[in-house]
């Protein structure tokens, strides 16, 4: 079950330097849940990329003060959005997300004002066929690239895998994917372009196994009707655990595909997903 907050009370303006305000929270399972917030006036970001956020830390045990708690959190809301979303896990002795998990409508959340990252369309050359590869919450970067109408004017075909150990953790994705096709702004552009293909690994689901053998042993490409990895065609970006995104760039790099970046644009882009 997915429990809301909505927007009740609301603070005017923010009290902690960089500080931005709840506007809702949403908890998926025990260990997920995702939040939106005010947003700068002043955060320009691209789509992709990650920023510092966190808390106030407890106050030192000697001098009192209280020092804020940031850790990278890829920005799940696309660079249009007003407000700006973030997907969490939730760990119960986690210095940040064992606080962050509790936050409520009007709270205040540090935004750190400097994004930067490697998943950004401008890191790829252009192609015909995008391929999206998440474990996790490795899916925020691609929640903010599938909302943004420069991804469906750049390519013909988008194709978003997401694993996860349970089907309650595919809840976040799958929701936003199921929106995009009647959202006002962008639903048009995303037609039949975008391809959903979610798996499990420890909960019987339609589609079980890690993505990394699926691709390796053709089922994904059976699946969804995909010509073998071409560096001509395809391009990949990848977030996930380290094991994932090492996996991965084996297949690209056996496929004849080239690790790009912001100042070498290439054929795929990697980056570990980031744990709150
Ligand atoms: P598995 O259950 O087989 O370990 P985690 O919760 O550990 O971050 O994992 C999230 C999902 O990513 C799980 O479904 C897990 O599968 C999968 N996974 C972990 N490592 C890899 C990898 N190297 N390649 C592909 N999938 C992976």
């Amino acid at each position: 079950m997915t429990e809301q907050s909505v927007v009740t009370t609301e603070k005017a303006k923010p009290v902690l330097p960089d500080a931005q305000i709840v506007k809702s929270v949403t908890h998926y399972t025990d260990h997920l849940f995702s939040f939106r917030l005010s947003r700068p006036q002043s955060l320009r970001f691209r789509s992709g990329e990650f920023v510092m956020i966190g808390l106030m830390g407890d106050p030192d045990e000697k001098t009192g003060k209280q020092r804020p708690l940031l850790r990278a959190y890829s920005i799940a809301s696309p660079s249009w959005d007003e407000e700006l979303e973030f997907y969490s896990i939730k760990v119960q002795d986690g210095p940040l997300t064992s606080k962050l998990q509790n936050i409520k409508v009007g709270d205040e959340v540090i935004v750190r004002p400097k994004p930067v990252g490697t998943l950004v369309l401008d890191a790829l050359l252009p192609a015909k066929r995008m391929y999206f590869i998440a474990t996790g919450t490795g899916i925020a970067p691609f929640a903010s690239l599938m909302r943004d109408p420069d991804l469906y004017e750049r390519y013909d075909e988008v194709i978003m895998c997401h694993t996860c150990r349970e089907v309650a953790e595919l809840k976040y994705g799958a929701d936003l994917i199921a929106s995009l096709a009647t959202d006002p702004l962008i639903g048009e552009m995303v037609g039949d372009k975008l391809k959903y293909y979610p798996t499990t690994t420890r909960e019987e689901s339609p589609k079980m196994g890690r993505i990394t053998t699926l691709m390796k042993d053709g089922t994904l490409a059976a699946d969804l009707g995909l010509p073998p990895l071409n560096p001509e065609t395809d391009r990949l970006m990848v977030c996930g655990s380290m094991g994932l995104n090492t996996d991965i760039k084996e297949i690209c790099e056996a496929a004849g595909l080239t690790e790009g970046s912001n100042s070498a644009p290439a054929e795929f882009v990697v980056e570990k997903a980031f744990v709150g």
